[in-house]
């Protein structure tokens, strides 16, 4: 059988640009889906997404270092362009846009979007700066690829918030769509990072999902107190030996105010570092 073509690439802002315009005038209704690469079925499930509500895909792999805080894994961050360009080919994805960390940030930038509210809880002040370079490659890569619509998945639940408050506060003419968490069979979120995980590291980051399927539970028999719900949620990762909880709560769904009582929509996040690998995960709760 022949295999799929792999997707057009290209690496400057002016050929992803130029594309866009192109299709822009012929009314193609054009999808973008920003990703950092090493591709697994979480991002495909993007693309999927978009494939079914647009003309055309176009699919940016940049790891992007102005997220990454100091002590982070920018250096190690898997790159794996060929594999990725392979896993997208079936897709008909339309163009890739792969640019280098220099064409994104040209010597002499200086300019950065802060976003409030939202940001300010729960992994903003344990990534200090990561909000803002989401922020700001993301509104960079909305200018250079002027979609109708952008895709982004509920795995990173607060960056999704971060983003639609950004594309109201800035007037950014484009629609925000949110796509379900993909989990491997045992209930694992896929994560790029998951790669990082030991054998041993790999059952017990299962704490997360186990954790949060309690919680459905929980509510779905009825429980309604917030604090009751959190104490159970860190008393299991307390019982977990080599993971070491970052926060486990139920926040409203749109603030992520921290709640007393599950009335209005909410959402149970955890985040944890298993070995030197951290890892995020969340589940909306529905009263
Ligand atoms: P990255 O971690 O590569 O993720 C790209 C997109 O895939 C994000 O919207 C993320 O939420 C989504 N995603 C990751 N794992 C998923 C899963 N298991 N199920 C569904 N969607 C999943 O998030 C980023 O890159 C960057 O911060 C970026 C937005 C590209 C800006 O640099």
């Amino acid at each position: 059988m022949e295999s799929p073509r792999l997707p057009r690439v290209v690496q400057t802002g002016r050929d992803v640009f130029a594309a866009v315009a192109a299709w822009r005038r012929q009314g193609k209704r054009i999808g973008l889906v920003p990703t950092m690469g090493a591709l697994h079925d979480g991002h495909l499930s993007l693309v999927a997404a978009a494939r079914r509500s647009c003309d055309v895909v176009i699919v940016s792999l940049f790891v992007n270092p102005t997220q990454f805080g100091p002590s982070e894994d920018y250096a190690k961050y898997p790159r794996t362009l060929d594999a990725d360009l392979q896993r997208l080919a079936p897709l008909n994805v339309d163009l890739v846009f792969a640019p280098s960390s220099d064409e994104m940030y040209p010597p002499g930038h200086a300019t950065s979007v802060d976003v409030g509210g939202v940001s300010e809880t729960l992994e903003g002040p344990l990534r200090p700066g990561h909000f803002r370079g989401v922020a700001t490659v993301v509104l960079k890569l909305f200018h250079l690829a002027p979609a109708d619509a952008a895709f982004f998945g509920q795995k990173d639940y607060q960056q999704a918030l971060v983003i639609r408050r950004m594309t109201a506060d800035l007037n950014v003419p484009i629609a925000i769509q949110v796509c379900p968490i993909v989990r491997e069979p045992d209930g694992l979120a896929m994560s790029s990072r998951n790669a990082y995980l030991s054998a041993d590291e790999r059952q017990r980051a299962l704490v997360l999902h186990w954790t949060l399927q309690n919680v459905v539970a929980q509510v779905a028999a009825g429980q309604r107190d917030a604090k009751r719900i959190m104490a159970t949620m860190r008393s299991t990762f307390d019982a977990t030996p080599g993971v070491t909880l970052d926060y486990a709560v139920i926040a409203d769904a749109e603030t992520l105010a921290l709640v007393d009582q599950i009335a209005a929509p909410c959402v149970a996040l955890v985040a944890a570092r298993v070995g030197a690998t951290r890892l995020i995960d969340n589940e909306l709760l529905r009263p």
